[in-house]
C-alpha cells in the first residue's frame, strides 16, 4: 500500500473518474468506494442545488470517501457576434440553446459549490480546466480536504504543485472525456511517457488517467511511479453507471481507433468515439467557437440526440482504452478484472 492510498484510506490502486453528463451517479462513486477504491462525482455541469442532493444521497449510502470534481472557470476571449452566428447556422437547434454563462455566474457557481464541500466535509476535491484559486484552496485546506489538480504536461504539473495540490492527476491523450490542459502550449501526449518525465519532476504523488482499461495498462502505470490510476470509460459501460445506453453500447462495439479528439462538441479538445456530427465538421476544427460557448450551443442538438438514441449527434466520449471493453459488467467485477483478483 503507498502512501496515497493510505491517506485516502483505499484497499485498490483505482480512482473512478468524475465523469460530468450524467453518467457518475452517488450509485456508482458509492460502488467503487465500497470496493475499496475512490468513488467520485462530478459536479461540472449540475447546480448547487443538484450537487447538494447527490452529497446527500452519499451520506445514505457509504461512509467511505470519496471524489467531487470542479470546473475552474476559464476566461476566453469573447468571440465576435459574426462567428457566434455562423456558428448558430451550422448547429441544429441552437435557437434552443440557454444564454451563455457569464464568468461572474460561472464563478459563483464554483464558490458556492465550496462552500457546499466544506459543510459536507467531502474529503477529497479536484479540479479540471485551470488552477484553483489560492482563497479556494485555503477554503477547501483549512476544511481537511484533499486536493487533486488535472495537469497534462510537466510544467501544468509543476504548477499544480506549486499551488498546494495534494497530488496531480496526470491526464494522457489517450484519456476520454475533456483534456483537462490549461497552458496554451500544451500538446495532448501520450501518458506513459509523460508520467515517467513527472515523476522526476514533482514530489507529491501522481494519479495516472488515460486509456487504461485492463490490467496491463494498470499495471504498466503503477510500474511507471503513479500510486493510483483514474479510470473513466471502463467505469462509464459498468451497470451502476448511468450512461445513455447507446453511449455504452457505442463504447462496447468501438476499437482503440473509432476514437479521436474532437473540438467541434464544446470548443475544448475532448476524445470520443467518432460519429457523423465529428467527421461532418472536420473542416472547422480550428474555427470553433472557445468553451463553453460552443458547448452551450450545442447542448440541444445533443439532448435531442440522446432522446432519440440517435448516436450521429451525441458526444460520445470515449477513451483509447475501448478496445479491451467487450461486456457490461458490475463495478466488482470490473476492478477484479482490473487487478486481476481471484
Ligand atoms: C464521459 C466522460 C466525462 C468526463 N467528465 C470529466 C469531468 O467532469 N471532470 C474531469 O475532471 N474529468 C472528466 N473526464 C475525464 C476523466 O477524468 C479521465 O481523465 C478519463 O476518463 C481517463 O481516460 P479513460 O476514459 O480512457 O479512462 C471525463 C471522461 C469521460 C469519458
Amino acid at each position: 500500500m503507498n502512501n496515497l492510498m493510505k491517506i485516502l484510506s483505499l484497499s485498490k490502486p483505482i480512482i473512478q473518474a468524475p465523469m460530468a453528463g450524467g453518467a457518475t451517479t452517488p450509485t456508482l462513486a458509492a460502488a467503487v468506494s465500497k470496493e475499496g477504491g475512490l468513488g467520485s462525482l462530478a459536479s461540472g455541469y449540475l447546480t448547487p442545488e443538484m450537487l447538494e442532493e447527490q452529497l446527500i444521497e452519499m451520506t445514505h449510502l457509504t461512509d467511505r470517501a470519496f471524489q467531487v470534481n470542479l470546473f475552474v472557470p476559464k476566461k476566453e476571449e469573447v468571440p465576435s457576434e459574426q462567428k457566434i452566428q455562423k456558428w448558430k447556422e451550422i448547429v441544429p437547434f441552437a435557437d434552443k440553446a440557454k444564454p451563455f454563462p457569464t464568468m461572474e455566474e460561472e464563478w459563483k457557481d464554483f464558490y458556492s459549490k465550496v462552500a457546499l464541500l466544506v459543510k459536507h466535509r467531502v474529503n477529497v476535491c479536484s479540479f479540471t480546466f485551470d488552477l484553483p484559486p489560492e482563497d479556494a484552496v485555503n477554503t477547501l485546506k483549512a476544511a481537511g480536504c484533499y486536493l487533486l489538480g488535472t495537469a497534462c504536461s510537466v510544467e501544468e504539473a509543476v504548477l499544480m504543485e506549486q499551488r498546494g495540490m495534494d497530488a496531480v492527476i496526470l491526464q494522457g491523450a489517450e484519456a476520454g472525456g475533456h483534456q483537462g490542459a490549461f497552458l496554451p502550449s500544451t500538446e495532448p501526449v501520450a501518458l506513459m511517457p509523460l508520467l515517467s518525465k513527472t515523476v522526476e519532476h514533482i514530489s507529491i504523488p501522481v494519479i495516472a488517467a488515460g486509456g487504461i482499461s485492463d490490467r496491463r495498462r494498470v499495471q504498466t502505470a503503477l510500474e511507471q511511479g503513479a500510486q493510483c490510476v483514474q479510470i473513466g470509460t471502463a467505469f462509464l459501460i459498468c451497470e451502476e453507471s448511468s450512461a445513455h445506453p447507446v453511449h455504452k453500447q457505442q463504447i462496447l462495439s468501438a476499437t482503440g481507433n473509432h476514437t479521436r479528439l474532437t473540438k467541434v462538441f464544446s470548443g475544448k479538445e475532448a476524445r470520443g468515439i467518432v460519429n457523423d456530427w465529428m467527421e461532418d465538421h472536420v473542416d472547422l476544427e480550428e474555427e470553433t467557437l472557445p468553451y463553453p460557448y460552443l458547448n452551450t450551443l450545442t447542448k440541444p442538438m445533443r439532448q435531442e440526440a440522446a432522446n432519440n438514441s440517435d448516436p450521429s449527434h451525441m458526444s460520445l466520449w470515449a477513451g483509447e482504452g475501448v478496445d479491451s471493453l467487450k461486456k457490461e459488467m458490475t463495478v466488482r467485477e470490473l476492478i477484479r478484472d482490473l487487478l486481476e483478483e481471484e
